[in-house]
């Protein structure tokens, strides 16, 4: 059976994480090995010329699945049908820059992108936010699409998911794959909190695992929290194969689920879960299935774990009130 192509939008699609996704999501690794992608790539006018020369280059990999690609700088158009939308474009931080100037210049690119989303996507529109301040430009994007329903819009926090991973699979010696029940909450940024209290390496608890509460306190969270700034240290710009292949795994698990006894961590609107305030967008334990997502409840939250969410929860509460003031939500 020929199934239906689903449109994907990928916004900063000329920038370094865009030239990472939009092979990956080109030959089916996004979605899967039998779905179809036709690519809208949405760029400001100075990109333009360097999206098309991507799309050359994905006309030459003759991907089977790839079915046609759009480039525009127009987001009404690049919306247009959207199923699936990659917000990765977003104005970095430059000298001089305060945090309320940040978040004030990407209110003017993620406030008209939600509208634009909230008139021009299809029904079934999911969002992941990647763009920097993460978190807030899915709350600013969010606010401007009050057709779609809240929890379509989601933020990145599957890199640091997939850090903390790859940290404590190096401690305990174990396998990557033998990780299970990792989560970060919180923030995109160096509040965020990956918690193993309820993790699990091979089958075992990992906090009991590693045994070493001075580890988790001065190495295991900071190094985590701060990763984003030593790749930037080390490469000169920020990660940008790690950050698209987070994106990959973030919308393959929302779509495809959770694998049985595991779950993952996706910065979701609150419910008001673990004393989140509802509406802001914080990072969770999340299973999902059929598409949709659900907060993993009933978790025990310790002490050492409750301070940590709380303090991350709280620069979010800074940030959601900073762009309120600013009249961007
Ligand atoms: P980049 O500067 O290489 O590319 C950004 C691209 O976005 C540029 O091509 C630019 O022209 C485009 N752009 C800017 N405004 C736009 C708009 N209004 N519409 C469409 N396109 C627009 O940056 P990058 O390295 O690809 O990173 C992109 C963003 O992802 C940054 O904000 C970065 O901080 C963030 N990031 C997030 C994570 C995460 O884990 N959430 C990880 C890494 C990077
Ligand atoms: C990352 O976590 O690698 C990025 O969010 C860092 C950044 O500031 O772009």
């Amino acid at each position: 059976m020929t199934r239906t192509p689903v449109n994907v939008t990928v916004t900063g699609a000329a920038g370094q994480i865009g030239y990472a996704l939009l092979f990956r999501i080109a030959s089916g690794h996004l979605l899967g090995p039998d779905v179809p992608v036709n690519l809208r790539l949405l760029e400001i006018p100075q990109g333009l010329k360097a999206a098309e020369g991507t799309a050359m280059e994905l006309d030459d990999c003759a991907f089977p699945l790839l079915r046609n690609i759009e480039i525009t700088d127009d987001a009404n158009v690049g919306f247009a049908g959207a199923n699936v939308a990659l917000l990765v474009g977003a104005r970095p931080r430059t000298k001089g820059m305060e945090r309320g100037d940040l978040l004030s210049a990407n209110g003017g690119i993620f406030k008209p992108q939600g509208k634009a989303i909230n008139d021009n996507a299809a029904d079934d529109i999911k969002v992941l936010v990647v763009g920097n301040p993460a978190n807030t430009n899915a709350l600013i994007a969010q606010a401007a699409a009050p057709d779609v329903p809240a929890e379509r819009f989601t933020a990145m926090t599957r890199l640091d998911h997939n850090r903390a991973i790859s940290q404590l699979a190096a401690k305990t010696g174990a396998a990557v794959s033998d990780i299970k029940r990792l989560t970060i909450w919180g923030n995109h940024s160096a509040t965020q909190y990956p918690d193993i209290f309820h993790a699990e390496v091979a089958g075992k608890n990992a906090a009991e695992v590693v045994n070493d509460e001075v580890w988790l306190a001065d190495t295991f969270i900071p190094t985590v929290a701060k990763r984003g700034a030593a790749i930037i240290e080390a490469r000169g710009a920020s990660s940008a194969a790690s950050a698209a292949n987070a994106a990959i795994d973030h919308v393959h698990t929302w779509v495809n689920g959770t694998a049985e006894g595991d779950w993952t961590s996706m910065g979701i609107p609150s419910d008001g879960s673990y004393g989140v305030p509802e509406g802001i967008i914080s990072s969770f334990p999340v299973t999902t299935k059929d598409g949709k997502y659900e907060i993993v409840q009933g978790l025990d939250i310790n002490a050492f774990s409750r301070a940590r969410i709380d303090a991350s929860v709280q620069e979010l509460t800074e940030e959601r009130d900073a762009v309120r003031e600013l009249g961007l939500i």
